[in-house]
Parts: C-alpha cells; structure tokens; sequence
C-alpha cells in the first residue's frame, strides 16, 4: 500500500468513497481514533486485521448512525433501548446477539456482536455519507497504546491504511465502556467514560469483569497486556516522585501530584481531565527513550476504574 492520506474534514466525501469501495479509513470518535472499514463487507473487515497485527479472534466494534441501524446488525431489545435512548450517541458499546448480515470476521466467529453510535460530529458525517455501518477497532498496532490523535494514528499505521479524517484530538480519551446485554444479567466487559452506577441505574445490578472462562474467551479485547507503551511501565504508590529518583536510568513520571522535571507528565487530579490527557501523556514519554515509565498511583472508586484498568494493563 502506498502512503496514508490525512484528509481534512472538508475532504470528508473522499473519506466515505474509499469506505464504500472497501478500503481503510481512521477517523475520530469522542474516544479514540477507530480504524473504520464497512462492516458488511467481509474482505474490508479482515483488512483491518492485517493492518493491525490484531489476532482474528478478538471482535470489532461496529459503528452505527442511530437505533435503526443497530438493529439491522443486532438483535435489540428492551435494555439495549433505554440504554441507548439515555447514552447513544456516546462512549458506551453494547454486546448483543448477532444478525446474519454479519460477517465471522467482525464478530471473531462468535453469536454476539458489539455496538455503538460515537457521538463526535465527524464520526456522525462519516457514518451518514458512508450509508454503511463502520467495524472499527481502535487505530493502533495491535496491543500499543491506543490513538488520540491523527499523528499516533500515522505513527503507528502509515503506509498500512488508505487514509485518516483528522478531527483534532479526542475529548474522552479513553475507550468506550463495553457492557454485554447477550445474557440474563448484564456485564461490564471494559470500564470506561459511561460508569457502572449510571448503567445499573437503568439496567439494576451488573456483573463486573469478564464471565468465568468456558472454553472460549468471553471478552479478548480483556487479554491482560494491552494499551502499553514500548517503554517498561511500573505503576508507584501514591508517591511516585521518590520511587523516580531511587530507580537510575531514565526514568520518566506519569503524575497528577505536583511535579516537575524533564520527563514529567503533569495530568489533572479529576477522573475525566486524567483519561483525556492519559493516552497522550504516554505516547510523549514513549518516545523520549526511556529506561521506564513510572506512574503515581491514581485513587480508589468507581470514577476512575477505567483509568486504573488501563494503566493496569498498560504495567502487566
Ligand atoms: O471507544 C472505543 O470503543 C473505540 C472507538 C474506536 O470506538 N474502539 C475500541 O475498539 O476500543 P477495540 O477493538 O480496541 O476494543 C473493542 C473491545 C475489545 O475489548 C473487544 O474484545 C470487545 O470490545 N468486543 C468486541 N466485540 C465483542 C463481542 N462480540 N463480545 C465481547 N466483547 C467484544
Ligand atoms: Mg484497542
């Protein structure tokens, strides 16, 4: 393939052909970058696979321009609307028993697949002039740390993609919360902007975390080490500036304390303003060449669960 072109919102209409005709296509989500490509087109999918590096098992997200669209690719039902009538278009994915105008490669072979309807304007443009639902993996190598920018996207794919929709940075900055509606009791498959007391409030009571391992994995997208940057990552106790000066080499610091220094990432003390910032943060200090990664411990509670689980990933 030749190089990546970064298309500017204007060129969005180029962005939709290359879509329709089968090809690859990052854009932005309120998220993370996706790497799109039509859902429905078996050989487009399985594109995404190899530009990734991604193992075919693990399922892709399909994107989707409303409700109706949804439930051409899943089968819908009670739960799944007042869910998606409360958090649709937004960060949260739904797991759902599967339609048959999906092909294996988008749903890893398995009886559910995954939905959502991402709420950033370019994501909406795109769905709506491409007319077809988008499977769209997060745009990264597959295991590194996921995009929030057209540049981690072309850092990590260029040369393996036809294009990327540059948008900006992400808002959210942290992956969708993933919640599996497939069986009787709903299940948090990946915290993540959407939390658990806000789903429970219309659902009742979620399980969390993924179900005990029958054979097959529930939830691939789970494998312990994922969303990690090359350097070695430890996280710290609260006090990750002293660990820095006892470690030697270079070492740099992931912080939302009060820190400065040459390989210091200062982020917000707020849940929110911490995962908008976080992905960035690392993808800086993976390229200062570093000895390791060293990041202060964030608080406990449910508002940063899904910071702790992708840091935790990120150190396995
Ligand atoms: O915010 C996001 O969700 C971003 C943007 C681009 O939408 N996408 C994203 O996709 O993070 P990806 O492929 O990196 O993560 C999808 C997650 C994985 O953990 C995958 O295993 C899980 O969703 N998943 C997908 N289909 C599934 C299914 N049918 N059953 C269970 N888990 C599924
Ligand atoms: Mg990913």
């Amino acid at each position: 393939m030749t190089a990546t072109r970064r298309l500017s919102p204007d060129e969005l209409p180029d962005a939709a052909a290359i879509l329709r005709g089968g090809g690859l296509v990052a854009f932005p989500t309120e998220t993370v970058y996706g790497l799109g490509a039509d859902a429905l087109n078996e050989a487009a999918v399985r594109r995404i696979f190899e530009a990734k590096g991604r193992p075919t098992f693990n399922p892709l997200i399909v994107h989707v321009a409303d409700a109706a669209q949804a439930d051409r690719v899943a089968v819908w039902n009670e739960r799944a609307e007042r869910l998606a009538a409360r958090f649709w278009p937004g960060p949260l994915t739904l797991v759902l028993p599967r339609r048959a105008a999906v092909p294996d490669a988008v749903t890893g072979g398995g009886p559910t697949v995954a939905v959502r309807q991402p709420g950033h304007p370019l994501a909406r443009a795109l769905l709506a002039a491409a007319g077809v639902p988008l499977a769209a993996p997060s745009a990264n190598r597959s295991g590194r740390l996921s995009p929030t920018t057209a540049d981690h996207v072309l850092a990590d794919l260029d040369g393996r993609i036809d294009a990327v929709l540059d948008g900006g940075p992400t808002t959210a900055g942290i992956e969708s919360t993933v919640l599996d509606l497939s069986s009787v009791t709903p299940r948090l498959l990946r915290p993540g902007p959407i939390l658990p007391a806000d789903l429970e409030a219309l659902t009742g009571p979620i399980e969390r975390g993924p179900a005990p391992a029958v054979g097959a994995m529930p939830s691939p997208g789970m494998l312990e080490r994922h969303y990690a940057p090359r350097t070695p990552l430890v996280l710290a106790s609260a006090d990750g500036a002293a660990r820095v000066a006892s470690l030697g080499g270079r070492v740099g610091l992931l912080t939302h304390h009060d820190a400065e220094g040459e390989a210091v990432e200062r982020l917000p003390a707020d849940p929110r303003g911490y995962a908008a910032g976080m992905y960035a943060a690392l993808h800086r200090l993976d390229h200062l060449g570093l000895t390791r990664i060293v990041v202060a411990a964030v608080p406990d509670g449910e508002e940063w669960l899904a910071v702790r689980d992708r840091l935790r990933r990120a150190a396995f």
